[in-house]
């Protein structure tokens, strides 16, 4: 009897101690859920705008099509210019510009969005497949950007 007391008693330690390493612990799942509703709270209103404006140019996944159409995911030119970004989606974009070296000469046309649909639709991108860009763009920022 003792020794079966003693063994459930070893067992029941073992047990208590790989709880303190269990990963998915209830912090972990906090910390990971936190994260999400960030990024999915700067995502939603720009997801729209962007399926019903964007996408038939630059793909649901961004990609664009190399050729035509350049990418929203992974471009390093949404990543490094910023305000010629915002410029491109408030007035339009046209003429040769160079995306993950590739070069473009094509034609977008400026859309009507309001401010604060730029940067809704800023924040998406920004923030969508594999870009983590984490300033957040402000309808403020967007009004300030002239021609
Ligand atoms: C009619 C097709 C079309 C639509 C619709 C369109 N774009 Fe574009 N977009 C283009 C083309 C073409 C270029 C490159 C223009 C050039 O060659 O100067 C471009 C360039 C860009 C660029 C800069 C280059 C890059 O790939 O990073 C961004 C950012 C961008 N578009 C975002 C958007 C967003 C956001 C929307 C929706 C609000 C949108 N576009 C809608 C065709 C389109």
């Amino acid at each position: 009897m003792l020794i079966t007391k003693l063994f459930l008693g070893f067992g029941v330690f073992v047990l208590g101690s790989f709880s303190f390493e269990n990963p998915f612990s209830q912090d972990n799942y906090i910390k990971l859920n936190t994260e999400t509703a960030v990024v999915s709270k700067l995502q939603s209103p720009g997801k729209e705008i962007y399926a019903d404006f964007c996408m038939q140019c630059h793909g649901a996944n961004g990609k664009g099509d190399t050729k035509n159409f350049p990418p929203l995911d992974g471009s390093d030119w949404l990543k490094n210019k910023r305000n010629q970004s915002i410029a491109a989606l408030k007035f339009g974009q046209s003429g040769e510009i160079v995306v993950n070296k590739i070069k473009y000469n094509s034609s977008m046309p400026a859309m009507g969005l309001t401010d604060q649909e730029v940067a809704d639709v800023m924040n998406y991108i920004m923030t969508s497949w594999s870009n983590k860009q984490t300033k957040v763009v402000t309808e403020k920022e967007v009004a300030a950007i002239k021609k």
